[in-house]
């Protein structure tokens, strides 16, 4: 049975090209780049090969790109280490209620540190106003951090016009474009963002290494503190393998990134119109049409998320209920929730994201398989008995 995967929005394959070129950085390419002598310049080179990658893949200079070890890290040095290096400045944030656990649980670490955080709501499609954003800016505002494109539902928010606003008051702008870094254009001049968060596994890297951008003059400290690596900003020894694959990585969505969101926007808007056809009591979770050309987040009415994954991995197929974090335990998704979707579709929920190795063929598979689970679900629910009768 061939394995399908469309959970591309947890984690993606590394790209073999990506493999290939961090492979010597394992073997004879191992110095540490903090060295003086030829294994240590050899390893420094490629770093800072790698940071001209994404740095112009982001339009920002190489200084403002700081290595870390992801998505995680990135969100919290960017709001811990800009809350720490202005603290004459003020003690309050604004983010909004659909952020990743990234951002919402340090965010909740934070005020039981005594600051203060306001968590801007979105409307039904999971789109945040600017409005709201200014409305819940004060003197004491600090930093305000939205996400580029949620996780979960995919729908893309107005950063541009919300770095305007919050940047014209002086205060700090950070977005997490974890999900979007890769799968559409990203220019940090373009989005008016102080701080940006990205993930290279998101983008065919590998797992574990990611990067911070700091836009000069942007007071941050380091949240992580020992040598003097990443020009004082991340202590650590640089994880060579990886920033030379996330750099790969960033150079080939460079050179792709077009002509595959056009493809996956093709094979979106397929299965969004075809399921909505195909089944009744679906609902699309997120904006129609301003979302990741790779996202499909439906509620499934009468029927468990878990029972539908389980039963289309009987077919080999791959997906989640929402966010990797949160499928593995039974709590509803917090931004559903936050979208207004009552408890019962919040646990119907079912998310489909595509990416590089996708085929038609597996757009076929799923459309065959699924009305017929989603029926036999429904058979043994006597809630959707009812409602036939
Ligand atoms: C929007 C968003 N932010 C942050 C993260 C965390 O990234 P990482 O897994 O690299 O720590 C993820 C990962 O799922 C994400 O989707």
């Amino acid at each position: 049975m061939e394995k399908i995967y469309l959970d591309y929005a947890a984690t993606t394959p590394t790209d073999p090209e990506v493999l290939e070129a961090m492979l010597p950085y394992f073997s004879e390419r191992f110095g540490n780049p903090s060295s003086i002598h030829g294994f240590g310049q050899e390893t420094r080179k490629a770093i800072e090969a790698a940071r001209s990658q994404i740095a112009s893949f982001l339009g920002a200079k190489d200084e403002e790109i700081v290595f870390t070890s992801g998505g995680t890290e990135s969100n919290n040095t960017a709001l811990f280490g800009t809350l720490w290096g202005n603290a004459k400045k003020g003690n309050h944030v604004v983010t909004t209620a659909i952020e990743h656990h990234a951002i919402i649980e340090p965010a909740q670490f934070l005020e039981k540190q005594g600051y203060q955080v306001t968590y801007v709501k979105p409307d039904a499609q999971g789109m945040v106003s600017p409005d709201d954003i200014a409305a819940a800016l004060t003197d004491k505002t600090v930093l305000v951090s939205v996400m580029h494109a949620n996780n979960e539902i995919g729908t893309i928010q107005p950063i541009k016009e919300i770095g305007r606003i919050v940047r014209e008051r002086g205060i700090y702008f950070h977005t997490d474009a974890v999900q979007t870094v890769g799968h559409i254009p990203v220019n940090v001049n373009e989005l008016n963002v102080d701080l940006l968060s990205l993930s290279a596994h998101k983008f065919y890297g590998p797992k574990g290494v990611g990067c911070l951008y700091v836009r000069k003059g942007t007071r941050v400290l380091p949240f992580l503190r020992g040598g003097g690596q990443e020009n004082r900003r991340r202590a650590s020894t640089e994880n060579v393998p990886g920033i030379v694959g996330a750099g790969k990585a960033i150079e080939i969505c460079g050179r792709r990134m077009a002509t595959e969101a056009k493809q996956q926007t093709v094979w979106r808007d397929r299965l969004i119109a075809e399921v909505s056809k195909r089944i009744d009591h679906v609902y699309l979770n997120g904006h129609p049409n301003l979302r990741l050309p790779n996202n499909v987040n439906f509620s499934v009415e009468f029927v468990e998320g878990e029972s539908m994954l389980l039963n289309l991995d009987l077919f080999g197929i791959a997906a989640s209920t929402g966010s990797a974090c949160t499928s593995g335990d039974l709590e509803a998704s917090h931004v559903l929730l936050s979208i207004g979707r009552p408890h019962e579709l919040c646990h119907g929920s079912l998310r489909l994201t595509l990416g590089r190795f996708t085929k038609d063929s597996h757009i076929d598979k799923f459309l065959e398989v699924f009305p017929g689970i989603v029926a036999k679900l429904r058979a043994m629910s006597p809630l959707y008995e009812d409602k036939k009768s």
